[in-house]
């Protein structure tokens, strides 16, 4: 009879451990070789008293103040669940810890396939926009993990077959976490043209062209993921207006670096300032509300067009064309900054790069707010009409239920999981 650690991959079964003079050596069954310092051993320790299993946070048994600095194990061995069994003496006589072995591999300090984060699949025109069923996210986990895992690589997906209503839209955006309260009355948005009102304060109504952007940029934390459902379409031309358009900002961001270094380097570095101010509009969003209702706000922040993260990799991408206000860069620099700012905002026009489609009822898009631009080609015939329902999710809901999903594919306990890098539960998710 094979046992549940028999089950494990090599990689995450212990073959051996030689204790050194500060820390303890393992090799694995797969031939890596992992060291762990005692006193990160130590610090890191999740006996009942050190760790609390009901709040999962360090518990009182933990005292920075009282642990020694050099600790030493009495006794290091490997127990029968095959994870590793440490006995401190010293000051520490009677402490007891166990680190399940998993849990250690994937918190291995020399495997750099750890630090690294999943390199984002660069997208052009050519992108086939992976497809999901409606019903199919909203009753099987794994289909919607992999709906998320497809917007940590592409930053884009479409829900086919979902209901045209309301009701059903913001069951489906809770399936990943709750709606991101916006400054406006509503949280849920109806674009529709024959809403005159919102038409007057909101570019997204209007008729013309709506130019590749990112919403919500004068933001202090801009939206994490947006999803559109067209509800209604009805194009007496039957060509090709108010179809939908999607850039990958950081297929963009690629593209700049490589032609031109320089302007790279500006919009990674130099600030674009974003402004955005409504104070006390009446506003009548849904078509089906009673009454308007009044929102205030005046944001202000100033950003770079190209967001880097610590490993110099693009993380983020604002760019709103609508509420860029005047700049407040260095007169020597304005000439090649603009130039710059001007180079993306034609790269985000260009057929290579802009995706085009029509989003028919029932289709729901998707875009990860922090990396893909979107927009939408113009409307000429008046009698065209289309109903577009949005919403919006914060990137930390998003980046936990898709944690969550991942967590429940290790079969390991929260006691675990809970600290892990989203890379680390990557690769517990496929021990077995
Ligand atoms: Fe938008």
């Amino acid at each position: 009879m094979t046992t549940v650690l028999q089950q494990l991959k090599p990689a995450f079964r212990i073959e051996s451990i030689v204790t050194l003079d500060k820390g303890v050596n393992i090799t694995w069954k797969d031939g890596h070789e992992s060291f762990y310092h005692y006193l990160w051993l130590l610090d890191s320790c999740r006996c009942s008293k050190c760790f609390q299993r009901d709040t999962l946070s360090l518990g009182h048994g933990h005292d920075l103040l009282k642990m020694p600095l050099n600790p030493t194990p009495q006794e290091v061995k490997l127990n029968r669940e095959g994870n590793l069994d440490i006995a401190w003496g010293g000051e520490q006589t009677g402490h007891h810890s166990v680190f399940d072995a998993s849990w250690l591999r994937v918190h291995c300090h020399n495997d750099p396939a750890l630090k690294q984060k999943r390199k984002p699949q660069l997208w052009d025109s050519s992108v086939s926009v992976p497809h999901f069923d409606c019903s199919e996210v909203m009753n099987d986990d794994g289909v919607l993990l992999s709906f998320l895992n497809q917007i940590v690589e592409l930053g884009v997906a479409i829900i086919e077959n979902a209901p045209k209503n309301e009701e059903s839209f913001r069951a489906l955006i809770e399936r990943v976490g709750p709606l991101r309260q916006r400054y406006h009355p509503t949280n849920v948005f109806t674009m529709d043209k024959s809403n005159k009102k919102a038409q007057a304060i909101q570019h997204s109504y209007q008729v013309e062209t709506l130019r590749n952007h990112t919403d919500v940029t004068a933001y202090d934390i801009p939206t994490g993921l947006q999803f559109f459902e067209c509800t209604f379409y009805e194009n007496p031309d039957s060509d090709r207006q108010a179809y939908s358009t999607v850039v990958d900002g950081f297929k963009l961001a690629e593209v700049i670096k490589t032609q031109n270094p320089w302007f790279y380097e500006l919009l990674t570095t130099e600030y674009i300032p974003a402004g955005r101010k409504r104070l006390s509009v009446e506003e009548k969003l849904g078509e089906y509300e009673s009454s308007a209702k009044k929102y205030e706000w005046d944001a202000y922040r100033r950003n770079h067009l190209i967001q880097l993260d610590e490993n110099g990799d693009p993380y983020q991408i604002r760019y709103n064309h609508n509420t860029r206000i005047p700049l407040e860069v260095s007169f020597d620099k304005i000439h090649d900054l603009l130039a710059a700012y001007k180079r993306f905002s034609q790269l985000l026009q260009d057929p290579e790069y802009n995706a085009e489609f029509l989003l028919t009822p029932g289709k729901v898009l998707v875009v990860d707010n922090w990396r893909v631009l979107h927009g939408r080609t113009g409307i000429w015939n008046p009698d065209l009409r289309r109903i577009v329902l949005g919403a919006y999710v914060e990137e930390e809901s998003f980046r936990c239920r898709r944690r969550i999903l991942l967590g429940d594919k290790t079969g390991m306990s929260d006691l675990w999981l809970m600290g892990c890098s989203d890379r680390a539960l990557e690769i517990l998710g496929d021990r077995y």
